[in-house]
């Protein structure tokens, strides 16, 4: 610890539980309302202290110190380690090092691209259904982007063989990946607890194992090697030429079921409802599109030649950041901004609120995907806007869910006029990701001269 920050104050904030209500409501905007008023190292004392940094240089510093200053050991990673158990995500010091290490060149652009095929073909399935639809009817948006993108993980992973488990094993992932602060999932961490939420969790959690055990005996006893990940991660050597056990295997394939799908799935479901909200932009984005593709799905190699679709994820990333929020532990007394920050405190970043920093955003409340063209683009901080994070734990998956997230909306935004159902609330909530609490009501109508 240093002298500065063993004298440091302790940052500003609200009173003890001032705020419970406004930050239950939805912790993002709360934060985003009360952090002019403290500074951009805040501290909010509710049920739990809270250390809140919200400036790009401070949050550097947090995110590149990781192991062993900032780890992942806290009540957050602990409970979704209830589920993913030791892998990627909950993993941390040498053991995360050595894993990720292995599992890298998975997600070289080289492999990641080849995913396009099967993108395009869930995607064709998925507009198949819409134009098969009597037109008017109302399906619950939401819910099919996170089917879709549960395929497209799935079978990038594990080939076609989830297919038959694909709604079974989603609904079980959606059941087990609650809000990490919720009590059902804090009792998790006692599982032997003889509470109903538990027993339920515990047969959720064995029927997903046996799923998925299930899945890597198969490909074990297959005389097939295949090219997905669940092939690369059976066939992944450590420096002494060791093979992964198989419940680390299953660690990782849930961990990247879980943080591959619902993510990406939240974000189409907000860029589809910034679109239709911003007609002006859709239509330059339609305009693009038809420009480059004249009707055929994009390839991997097309997207070079669609900036504006590009701009116009980047920007939804931007306002609804799927991952909302960052949180890490601090090992030993830190100071940021002139503030201490105790060891064993809780720290947080919010990219929800980074995003939307009137000193790093020109009317950051504004949808405006032209703000990511190169030209306005230069110069702006690289800490202050972080949907995939940054640093040594960044996201894993930056390139394929940014594929993925292209393709998707390049085949269907020039066929579908998607619209949000009027009356229907859409209404953020802030869990693991920052998905829309009673999803979004939607019709797709075709467009005029789409087939
Ligand atoms: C829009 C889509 C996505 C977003 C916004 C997103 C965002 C993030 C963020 C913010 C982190 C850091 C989390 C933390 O510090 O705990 C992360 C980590 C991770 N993501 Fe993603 N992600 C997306 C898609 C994907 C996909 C498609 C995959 C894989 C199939 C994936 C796999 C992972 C993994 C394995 C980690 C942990 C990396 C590590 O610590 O080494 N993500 N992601």
């Amino acid at each position: 610890m240093s002298i500065t920050a063993a004298l440091a104050p302790l940052p500003p904030g609200p009173g003890r539980l001032a705020s419970l209500r406004a930050y239950g409501r939805n912790p993002a905007t709360y934060f985003q309302a009360i952090l002019p008023r403290y500074g951009d190292v805040l501290r909010w004392r509710g049920y739990m202290d809270m250390y809140l940094l919200n400036n790009p240089d401070d949050v550097r510093q947090l995110l590149t110190r990781a192991w062993p200053e900032f780890t992942k050991r806290n009540i957050d990673y602990r409970v979704l380690r209830q589920t993913m158990g030791e892998g990627l995500v909950t993993s941390d010091g040498d053991f995360w090092a050595r894993q990720r290490r292995l599992m890298q060149p998975m997600f070289h652009g080289r492999i990641v691209n080849g995913f396009d095929e099967a993108i395009n073909r869930a995607t064709a399935d998925l507009a198949a259904r819409w134009r098969a639809r009597p037109a008017h009817t109302p399906f619950a948006l939401d819910r099919e982007m996170g089917r879709l993108t549960f395929r497209i993980v799935g079978e990038t992973l594990f080939g076609a063989a989830i297919e038959q488990h694909a709604e079974e094993v989603a609904a079980l992932l959606a059941q087990t990946n609650t809000n990490p602060k919720t009590v059902a999932a804090l009792l998790t961490l006692w599982p032997w607890l003889p509470v109903p939420s538990n027993r339920r969790f515990r047969r959720q959690l064995a029927l997903l194992d046996r799923i998925v055990y299930g899945l890597i005996q198969d490909r074990r006893g297959s005389a097939v090697a295949r090219q997905d990940l669940l092939g690369l991660l059976l066939a992944a050597r450590d420096e002494t030429g060791a093979a992964m056990p198989d419940q680390q295997i299953r660690d990782e394939a849930i961990t990247l079921l879980l943080a591959g799908h619902e993510t990406s799935a939240t974000a189409l479901d907000w860029t589809f409802y910034l679109l239709a909200q911003h007609p002006a932009v859709e239509l330059r984005l339609v305009a693009e599109l038809n420009a480059v593709l004249n009707g055929r799905p994009a390839s991997a190699a097309d997207l070079a030649r669609l900036p504006f679709l590009k701009q116009v994820v980047q920007e939804s990333l931007r306002l609804y950041p799927p991952v909302w929020g960052l949180s890490r532990r601090a090992e030993e007394d830190a100071e940021f901004g002139g503030f201490r920050i105790p060891a064993g405190a809780y720290v947080v970043v919010l990219p929800y609120t980074l995003h939307r920093h009137r000193d790093w955003w020109s009317e950051p409340e504004r949808f405006d995907p032209a703000r990511f063209s190169p030209a306005r683009s230069e110069g702006r901080h690289s800490y202050a806007y972080l949907p995939f994070s940054a640093g040594p734990r960044a996201c894993i998956g930056i390139g394929m869910s940014l594929l993925e997230i292209q393709l998707v909306l390049a085949q269907l935004v020039p066929q579908f006029a998607v619209r949000p159902v009027p009356g229907h609330p859409i209404v953020p909530s802030p869990s693991v990701t920052y998905r829309p609490r009673f999803g979004i009501q939607a019709t797709a109508t075709v467009r005029a001269g789409t087939g």
